[in-house]
């Protein structure tokens, strides 16, 4: 009897050890910090206080988020949320408008609606962070974190996520009337001079001390509610000329990793495609609809009353996935299920690197 109990006790303290265990394991994220960079694809709140017109920080956003409408652009979490959540992070990374000094080790959120590559992108509608101005504040950052803390070899191992380009189409190329690049380029030029202010950008980066970088190349914009309510598609799911001019900067993004990653040896650069994950074998008939009613051809109008089955819609407006979607982006950027989703490494594995 006293042995039984005695061997009760013992099981008793290996599950609460076990348990415990488990719950340090989970509560550890697996990389020490988590930077994202991009546009309103992964926007956290980084627009609410400029002067513009790129700002989602309004009912119906949010409406699943559990914060509310934060200026996430999609009903719920973006997909570098929940990417985060994959990583073991259990609070959203700041956005860099609210981050504070304490905040900045484990990682910043510095995307921006409207922002682009290039400068220029996404004036018409008012003030945005572009790449290089969130570059600019990411090396700020860094600063601030050297007066905390003198050793910043952590950085190296810290994931980056860049997701940008899309409104050097949307918001640039396709718009003649207001920027001058599609009378400057072809497509095929426009997405080489694109690519190659890319690649300074993604080497500031590295020199900032990031190793561990994951690229995610251009959704098929001319699938968007966007692109199809502007220029029709003759009766097919897609406006195949948008498609065919951004499939120009998508093909380059592989070869552009490959070069980061041959010129620098400890760098692990890796590209997602996006296209793979959302349309595989080419097949563009996803659901078009948008779930909200459209102000300026692609936002939701204030406090409308969006669909109310989101899951059954692709898009949230007219450009924005909805959170399902982005569970889908995260997921197969997270752990790969094609062999196209990502190249060389999935974020798991870069990770783990
Ligand atoms: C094209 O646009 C850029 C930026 O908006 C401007 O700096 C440049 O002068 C313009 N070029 C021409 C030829 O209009
Ligand atoms: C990305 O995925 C699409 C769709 O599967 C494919 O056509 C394309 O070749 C892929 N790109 C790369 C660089 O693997």
């Amino acid at each position: 009897m006293a042995f039984a109990i005695g061997l009760l006790v013992l099981v008793h303290i290996f599950i609460v050890l076990l348990h415990f265990r488990i719950i340090i394991v989970s509560d550890e994220p697996q990389v020490p910090c988590y930077f994202i960079f991009g546009d309103s694809l992964v926007d956290s709140g980084n627009n609410n206080q400029l002067l513009t017109k790129w700002k989602a920080n309004y009912p119906p956003y949010g409406i699943d988020f559990p914060e509310g409408a934060t200026g996430r652009f999609s009903n719920g979490r973006t997909s570098a949320d929940i990417i985060g959540g994959f990583l073991g992070f259990d609070k959203f990374i700041p956005s860099y408008a609210s981050a504070t000094d304490e905040q900045i080790s484990k990682g910043i959120n510095y995307a921006s609606g409207g922002a682009g590559i290039r400068e220029e992108t996404g004036s018409h509608m008012g003030d945005r962070i572009s790449l290089d101005r969130q570059l600019l504040h990411h090396n700020s950052a860094i600063s601030r974190l050297m007066l905390l803390q003198e050793d910043i070899t952590f950085l190296e191992e810290c994931i980056y996520l860049v997701n940008i380009g899309s409104n050097d189409y949307i918001n640039n190329y396709l718009l003649p009337d207001n920027y001058n690049t599609s009378h400057k380029y072809t497509a095929d030029q426009y997405a080489e001079v694109l690519i190659q202010q890319y690649s300074q950008q993604l080497e500031t980066l590295y020199d900032l001390g990031g190793r561990k970088v994951a690229v995610f190349g251009l959704t098929q914009i001319g699938c968007t509610p966007l692109e199809v309510n502007k220029f029709g598609s003759n009766g097919k799911p897609c406006v195949e000329s948008v498609n065919d001019a951004i499939n120009f900067f998508n093909d380059r993004i592989k070869p552009l990793v490959d070069e980061l990653n041959d010129d620098n040896s400890d760098a692990r650069f890796t590209f997602i495609n996006v296209t793979s994950i959302l349309y595989p074998q080419g097949d563009l008939s996803l659901r078009t609809n948008p779930c909200c009613e459209l102000v300026d051809d692609w936002a939701c109008i204030p406090n409308s009353v969006p669909c109310s089955i989101r899951s059954l819609s692709t898009f949230f407006d007219a450009l924005h996935p909805t959170e399902l979607s982005n569970v889908g982006i995260a997921t197969r950027s997270y752990n790969k299920l094609l062999p196209t989703d990502a190249y060389p490494y999935d974020i798991h594995s870069l990770a783990r690197l």
